[in-house]
């Protein structure tokens, strides 16, 4: 029976996370996977994390199975940090998932058993295991125009264009914040025309939000979300621990299905449980009661706050830095759009053979779309980086 299958494309992020480990070079930069990592190439446990994680050694007595959908502390306080007071807490259904990746699944197979016609619209680009998963489950998939090869900004008419043909049934996928790949992000203005042409056309939206707090703050990198919450009927939500709390392999994440009607808040919150039933059962706890206990506790969520601002205003320091870098060395201010973007992430614009070229004459890992994680740099490879993106004729 198994002769009967075939070997799956392996996925570019992860194969390139392989070769970066296997290349010998000392000096070779890694600006693949989304981690974050510190200016010497550490991803730390982050402070509060750490000492949560200790606490609970101490205070924990069991281990038996939570809830289906996790513990309800942690959708209370990760609702709270997602959605603020833009919706009364009782129109949101959510359950805890492993990680994000595992709420985006949970969040295509809940439309999916709502509408198995629904189309989903992806932004051009978007994060390839958006498209891989949504072909795992033969699902419609349809692209948005989203980024602009010229400005490396959004291509907003573009999108606009296309999501007008999204219809009821129909789902558009959108990025909280700092969106993956490009680092490019709707304004507040786009973000309310999204929400009223979405009103028009009735599709619903699904908002895979990653990176809260890595933009420009947690309460501002979670506006646009905020907003399609508190004005559009239903709205799905992925939202992920593993960058900004650091818990990577903890699989800690959480899918809302927002419902500004009672009854069909019950019905969902019964869909997200029993989906994850058929899944996986129970879903892990642990980085959920550590993101817990650090949202709960005033001193920790306090050093939280902090290590992300550490964390963004880090990020986009080395953003302005390889601008200026880039500026002094083009004599041209065609590389501005790296400061402007907002994240871990910047599609540079380089084509395939340029990207190679990085990796073969410096050692520079990037993602072949030309996507580099800005946080895999510090201030001694920055240079290095800028050389060789002139040297490739970038
Ligand atoms: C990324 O985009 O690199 C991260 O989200 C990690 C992953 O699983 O792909």
């Amino acid at each position: 029976m198994f002769e009967l299958l075939k070997e799956q494309p392996a996925d570019k992020i992860l194969m390139l996370m392989q070769a970066f480990k296997e290349d010998p070079r000392d000096q070779k930069i890694d600006l693949g996977v989304g981690v974050y990592k510190d200016a010497q190439g550490r991803t730390p446990v982050m402070r509060a994390i750490k000492a949560a994680e200790k606490k609970l050694w101490e205070i924990e007595d069991t281990k038996t199975y939570t809830g289906l959908a996790g513990d309800i502390g942690y959708a209370d306080a990760m609702v709270d940090l997602l959605l603020g007071d833009a919706v009364p807490r009782d129109a949101v259904a959510a359950a805890a998932t492993p990680g994000g990746t595992g709420a985006v699944r949970q969040g295509f197979d809940l439309v999916r058993m709502a509408n198995r016609e629904a189309r989903v619209f992806v932004s051009d680009p978007t994060w390839p295991n958006h498209l891989s998963i949504l072909k795992h489950m033969e699902m419609h998939m349809v692209p948005y125009r989203y980024f602009n090869a010229e400005t490396r900004g959004v291509d907003f008419d573009g999108m606009m264009e296309d999501i007008a043909d999204a219809r009821i049934g129909d789902v558009v996928l959108l990025h909280g914040c700092c969106h993956n790949p490009t680092g490019a992000n709707l304004t507040t203005e786009q973000w309310q025309q999204v929400i009223d042409l979405l009103k028009k056309t009735g599709a619903v939206p699904m908002i895979d939000i990653a990176y809260q707090g890595f933009g420009d703050g947690l309460d501002e990198d979670a506006e646009g979300t905020r907003m399609v919450a508190a004005q559009l009927p239903e709205v799905l939500i992925a939202a992920s621990c593993s960058k900004n709390f650091g818990v990577y392999r903890e699989r800690t994440g959480l899918l809302l299905a927002v419902a500004h009607d009672e009854a069909r808040r019950k019905v969902n919150q019964g869909m997200l449980n029993y989906l994850n039933r058929q899944n996986y059962s129970f879903p892990p706890d642990h980085g959920a009661r550590l993101v817990t206990m650090v949202l709960q506790d005033p001193e920790l969520r306090a050093d939280w706050e902090a290590e992300v601002k550490e964390i963004r205003e880090g990020v986009l320091a080395l953003r302005q830095q390889l601008a200026a870098e880039l500026k002094r060395l083009t004599n041209s201010d065609r590389f501005d759009f790296l400061a402007e973007h907002r994240g871990m992430f910047s599609r540079l614009g380089a084509t395939p053979e340029q990207v190679e070229k990085m990796r073969v004459d410096s050692g520079i890992y990037m993602v072949g779309d030309s996507r580099m994680n800005m946080a895999g740099l510090n201030k001694d490879t920055v240079p290095v980086l800028a050389k060789a993106i002139v040297d490739a004729g970038v």
